[in-house]
């Protein structure tokens, strides 16, 4: 079978109706959206789209409302975000597939786009159901997934659906998401130094397999170091760990040694009673306190994880290092994140929070690559074949 993947530049979209799949799953509070980098990574692909006068149908899920219409978890705030940014008129369709959807589809004019109601308030999304997929291709001629953050789901929109099209194929973003993963998975200039953060040591087992046969150093940080920590026999208070991951810690810590891998841990920790503390206090990793929890990694193991990457080739980085959303605690992700911006290295970095920091401390700019993709980015770097891009492979 072959997998040629073809680019929207190349698909015959012209006054044609294209199913345009994005991931616009972005933070929303109270009715507002918190980060907009997901809206605007789809704008490149919706002005090669428009200019070549095709009819766009974007289509995306938010939240995980299961099937259910669940109101605040509706595109309308994201859609007027998309028409702020893109300066369309964007229609909001009430559902995926009702007669009048089907009609707002079908009258679409230049300077216009239907959003489709979240996918996911229809059961078949989920369970990549072939009868759902079949009359949402109803609605459109061409299929373009530039859903990079989804590729990873096997879910109607990202499976099912493009294999009934014989014109699909990728969008921009989606294109510039697989170029520089790939540059990582396959071809990263050395010395390719990874951080890895976030909660559990369970969710990035694959991931975390793969990049030791890559990589020259794994820097990690966030609560899953507490596991590792934890591994070595150190007490760790009442932090986040995975006591029934120790012995897998154990067993990667003596696999980086064997390959080489410089494995670093964090040498310091912030610390506090609780996660609502208004302030933390900077122990070493041995002095954590019976009553305290380990929410961020302290300024000694910044500046060492930073004396990794500033020299490194390639850095990839996935992951808060701590509990990044508060305050006093977000100093070791924005040190990472300040870091990565000042190695004159390839950088890529994904993942919500990680994204997050890196923005909120203005150096997305600075990075090659800021991937929409979190779990999407580390399944393609562990090696496995993403049900989204298989589906739109030709
Ligand atoms: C993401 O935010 O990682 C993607 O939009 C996928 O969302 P999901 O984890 O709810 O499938």
């Amino acid at each position: 079978m072959s997998t040629r993947i073809r680019s929207i530049a190349d698909l015959a979209i012209e006054g044609r109706r294209v199913f345009l799949r994005v991931d616009l799953n972005v933070p929303l509070e109270a009715g507002r959206v918190q980060d907009d980098s997901r809206i605007r990574a789809v704008l490149p692909t919706l002005k090669h789209a428009a200019e070549r006068g095709a009819r766009l149908l974007l289509a995306s899920h938010a939240g995980r409302p299961k099937g259910r219409r669940v109101p605040e978890l509706s595109l309308e705030p994201i859609g007027q975000r998309l028409a702020e940014l893109s300066g369309f008129e964007v229609l909001l369709t009430d559902d995926c597939l009702s007669e009048a959807t089907g009609k707002i589809v079908a009258d679409l004019r230049e300077g216009q786009l239907a959003l489709l109601e979240n996918l996911r308030f229809e059961a078949g999304e989920e369970a990549d159901d072939e009868g759902f997929a079949r009359e949402l291709a109803k609605l459109a001629d061409v299929y373009v997934n530039d859903a990079f953050g989804a590729a990873h789901r096997a879910h109607a929109s990202v499976s099912a659906l493009p294999r009934l099209f014989n014109e699909r194929g990728v969008g921009l973003l989606m294109q510039s998401e697989l170029d520089a993963l790939e540059r990582l998975r396959s071809d990263a200039p050395r010395p390719y130094v990874a951080v890895l953060g976030g909660a559990k040591v369970s969710d990035k087992i694959g991931v975390l397999e793969a990049l030791l046969e890559r990589v020259d150093a794994l820097l990690i940080g966030g609560a899953m170091a507490n596991t590792f920590l934890a591994a070595q026999g150190l007490p760790m208070g009442r932090s986040l760990l995975e006591p029934d991951r120790l012995p897998l810690a154990r067993s990667l810590i003596q696999r980086a040694s064997e390959r080489d891998v410089k494995l670093l841990l964090p040498s310091d920790l912030v610390v506090a009673a609780n996660p609502d503390a208004s302030e933390g206090l900077i122990v070493r990793t041995h002095e954590v306190p019976d009553d305290a929890m380990a929410l961020d990694i302290g300024p000694l193991s910044v500046e060492a994880f930073r004396q990794q990457i500033l020299p490194a080739k390639a850095v990839f980085w996935n992951g808060p290092m701590g509990l990044f959303e508060k305050k006093p605690f977000a100093s070791g992700s924005l040190g990472v994140a300040r870091a990565g911006a000042d190695c004159p290295g390839f950088t890529v970095v994904g993942g919500g929070d990680s994204v997050a920091a890196v923005n909120q401390a203005g150096l997305a700019e600075r990075y090659d690559h800021v991937s929409t993709g979190g779990g999407a980015s580390l399944e393609f770097l562990e090696g496995k074949v993403l049900p989204g891009l298989q589906a739109v492979s030709t």
